[in-house]
C-alpha cells in the first residue's frame, strides 16, 4: 500500500543507509524517533554509539521508541543505562515476563 492510499499525506519515506548520518540530515530535529528492529541486529558497541548519537538527532523533549530481545545475554539493562547518560528519561518499559521482546520509551531532556 502506497503512502497516500494509506492517507499518510506529510510522511516521507526514505530508501537509504540507516547507518549513515546524512540519511537524517533532512528528519532532525526530530520530535519521535522510532528505533524498531535496530538495536537487536547491530553490535553492542553499535548500538551503544546510536543511543549515544541520538542528542545530535533529536529535538528538546523528543521521544524515541525503541525495541530488543531479551534473548541471553540480556542487553536491556544496559540500553536503559546508555538512554540515562544520553539524557533521556524512561517513561515507559514494557517487558512481558513470557515472552523475549521488550518495548522503551524515552524522552529527550538533554541539549540537541
Ligand atoms: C528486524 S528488521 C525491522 C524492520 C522494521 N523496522 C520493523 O520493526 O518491522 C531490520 C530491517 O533493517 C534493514 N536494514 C539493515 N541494515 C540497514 C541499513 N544499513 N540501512 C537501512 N536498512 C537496513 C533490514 O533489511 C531489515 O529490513
Amino acid at each position: 500500500m502506497g503512502i497516500s492510499a494509506a492517507r499518510l499525506d506529510g510522511i516521507t519515506a526514505t530508501q537509504a543507509d540507516a547507518g549513515d548520518f546524512a540519511t537524517y540530515r533532512t528528519a532532525a530535529p526530530a520530535d519521535l524517533v522510532v528505533l524498531a528492529g535496530v538495536l537487536g541486529n547491530i553490535s553492542d558497541g553499535d548500538v551503544q554509539s546510536t543511543i549515544g548519537a541520538l542528542p545530535r538527532l533529536c529535538a528538546s523533549n523528543a521521544t524515541v521508541i525503541w525495541t530488543r530481545t531479551r534473548r541471553h545475554p540480556d542487553l536491556t539493562p544496559a540500553i536503559r543505562g546508555w538512554f540515562a547518560d544520553a539524557g533521556f528519561a524512561e517513561e515507559a518499559f514494557h517487558a512481558p515476563s513470557d515472552v523475549l521482546f521488550s518495548v522503551g520509551v524515552h524522552r529527550f531532556h538533554g541539549q540537541p
